[in-house]
């Protein structure tokens, strides 16, 4: 599990970009979970983070593809892959995250 992060420096439903070994991932809190999506978008490469959450999902900033925080399955198109995950713990008021994705980013 790599640190990547201070749970308290994170703000409820705003997304965070940070590198886990050189894969870029969007941390969103959702009180006190956290959840850890691939960065970059499915459909054409935008970065999440940059997007909107709200009613648990994130909306790509670029063409408003929609990702279920809690399994990153595809709620809006144009995306049509699911984003992968990564396990989160949070330990010590630390956030950490596995770096190996729940399955490979299809393209990235
Ligand atoms: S790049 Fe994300 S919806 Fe197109």
């Amino acid at each position: 599990m790599i640190d990547v992060a201070a749970f308290s420096d994170l703000e409820d439903e705003t997304p965070v970009r940070v590198d886990v070994k050189g894969i870029p991932v969007c941390l969103v809190r959702m009180n006190d979970v956290v959840h850890a999506l691939h960065d970059v978008c499915t459909h054409a490469q935008a970065s999440l983070a940059d997007g909107v959450v709200y009613d648990g999902v994130i909306e790509c900033p670029r063409h408003g593809a929609q990702f279920r925080l809690t399994d990153g399955a595809v709620m809006a198109p144009p995306a049509s892959q699911p984003a992968p995950l990564f396990p989160v713990e949070i330990r010590d008021g630390r956030v950490l995250v596995d770096p190996v994705p729940s399955y490979p980013h299809p393209f990235h």
